[in-house]
């Protein structure tokens, strides 16, 4: 594998497939390395626009999990690895003005408030496996936040500590400015916030386009092209029957890259709930200054709302859609022995042995379906913890006149994939957000260059391997503390069950 850092070697043509967080990010860090600029680089994404402008290609398409009115910002996190690299980013969010990814109103630090109820810090997860629970995770994601606000200076700003531990309900009460008495335990950083995240990337596309290096196509992937006597994937087939070659394909097709490359037991698609509901004036006032509130024990949050759009959302462990597909490359059975001859010594076409028939977990967005409506399980979940969080007479039972199904890329351990395949070369991965992502969008791209090029720290590229999995067909929960509500739920079993409207 061209993995060690002196004979790294540039590939003449590179395709990056999605152009989401991790493939604009990374093409925009190629851009700026010196190796690479012979490099031909391009960005496809399936590009798909609004119902109302379908025929203009959009980056990144408007069902990608990156396109929405708002995303966290914060560096609060128990693993120490991603505190440090999302203060790294929050550094540039907050920078001012233009020609910066937060400036201009991209990046609002309203601060970040997180709460638990009163629990161990490990409980057993249904499969009786020992898991962080929401009060070990605020409790290190608590610890690692203090000891940063320290280092970086900004601890006491004259308004109170910078990140304020809140022991009991009535801290907590006067933290969260709605009048909510949520959790036991929790604490608020003023130092994390939220991004307009359609905005941002946005900004992000533009920034990458001027460069003038990276040649974006719009189209639809059906699935990578290989050559098989050399183990290799040579480019990839689009819907409309064009092919694309490169000597290097990065996939970094985010919940949809489960269905272009064989990544059971790696990630898997889940699709996770979100509601909006229009507020008064009145009641933008009041919210609009309301940290961010994100229930740990439960996974809802919430996000101060802007142009009178409230958005409440469930970090959980969302809706797996498994559908058969003949998309997914996969690595031959017994790719040791001499058994992928046919008798006759001929070896077999590609397309039987390599892209088997497969169950993946397979979005399934209102790009799909313009009349999909969230299941009535996330709905009352949302709706529960909207009841927590603003309990407020006037919104508990005002209906949500907007929703989504955001599709996340979740991993065992809530850590990335950042990789080359372990069996085919010229084939790169770049997927596995597992739903916190979007806020290293300023900083990711540098790291998935330098582990491309083999120079990436060993944490991360340790963090961010592929992993050694004894049962592929395990279902893949993932289990970093941060996630609630019940695993395993089917979509359309789901679906199937909602019944009017709350
Ligand atoms: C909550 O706010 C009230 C009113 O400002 C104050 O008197 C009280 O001490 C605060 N309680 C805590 C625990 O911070
Ligand atoms: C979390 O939300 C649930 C309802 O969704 C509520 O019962 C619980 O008290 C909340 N806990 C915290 C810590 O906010």
């Amino acid at each position: 594998m061209s993995d060690s850092a002196p004979s790294f070697k540039p590939p003449s043509t590179l395709l990056i497939v999605g152009s989401g967080v991790f493939g604009l990010s990374t093409a925009y860090a190629l851009t700026k390395r010196p190796e690479w600029a012979s490099t031909q680089i391009t960005v496809l994404d399936r590009a798909g626009g609004s119902a109302s402008i379908p025929q203009r290609p959009v980056f990144p398409s408007r069902d990608a999990s990156s396109i929405d009115s708002s995303r966290i910002i914060r560096a609060d996190y128990a693993d120490p690895a991603y505190a440090a690299l999302a203060s790294a980013a929050q550094a540039e969010w907050r920078k001012p003005g233009p020609d910066s990814i937060g400036g201009d109103g991209r990046y609002t630090e309203t601060g970040f408030l997180l709460v638990a109820d009163n629990e161990p810090p490990l409980v057993r997860n249904a499969r009786g496996l020992e898991v962080k629970s929401g009060m070990g995770f605020a409790r290190e994601a608590y610890a690692n936040a203090a000891a940063h606000a320290r280092h970086s200076g900004r601890e006491g700003d004259g308004n109170g500590d910078w990140v304020q531990p809140l022991d009991g309900r009535e801290a907590i009460r006067n933290a969260t400015t709605t009048g909510a008495e949520l959790g036991d335990w929790g604490y608020l950083n003023r130092g994390s916030g939220w991004a307009n995240a359609e905005r941002a990337m946005a900004w992000f596309y533009e920034k990458v386009r001027r460069t003038g290096r990276v040649k974006f196509a719009s189209g639809t992937v059906m699935r990578l092209e290989v050559d098989a006597d050399q183990r290799r994937v040579v480019g990839a087939k689009l819907a409309d029957g064009r092919s694309l070659r490169a000597e290097l394909v990065v996939v970094a097709a985010g919940a949809w890259t489960p269905s272009l490359v064989d990544l059971r037991g790696q990630a898997v698609a889940t699709g996770q709930v979100l509601g909006y509901m229009d507020i008064t004036p009145e009641e933008q006032a009041r919210l609009g200054k309301a940290p961010v509130l994100m229930n740990m024990t439960h996974g809802t949050f919430l996000i101060p709302p802007s142009n009178r759009v409230l958005k409440i959302g469930l970090h959980g462990y969302g809706y797996q859609n498994p559908t058969k597909v003949t998309s997914c490359l996969t690595v031959p059975k017994q790719h040791k022995s001499s058994s992928d001859f046919t008798s006759s010594g001929a070896r077999k076409k590609a397309g039987e042995e390599h892209f088997p028939e497969i169950a993946v977990s397979q979005p399934l967005t209102h790009l799909d379906d313009p009349t999909l409506w969230m299941p009535a399980s996330g709905e009352r979940a949302l709706r529960k913890g909207l009841r927590a969080m603003v309990p407020w007479p006037s919104v508990a039972d005002r209906p949500f006149n907007a929703n989504r199904v955001c599709w996340y890329t979740d991993t065992p351990t809530g850590d990335f994939l950042v990789t080359y395949h372990p069996y085919w070369n010229g084939l790169f991965v770049a997927t596995g957000g597992s739903g916190h992502g979007f806020k290293f969008l300023p900083v990711l791209g540098e790291h998935i260059a330098d582990n491309i090029m083999g120079r990436c720290t060993p944490i991360l590229k340790d963090k961010w391997a592929w992993k050694e999995v004894a049962d592929v067909e395990q279902a893949i929960v993932t289990e970093d503390g941060s996630r609630g509500g019940q695993a395993g739920l089917i979509l359309r079993t789901e679906l199937r069950k909602n019944g009017p409207r709350i």
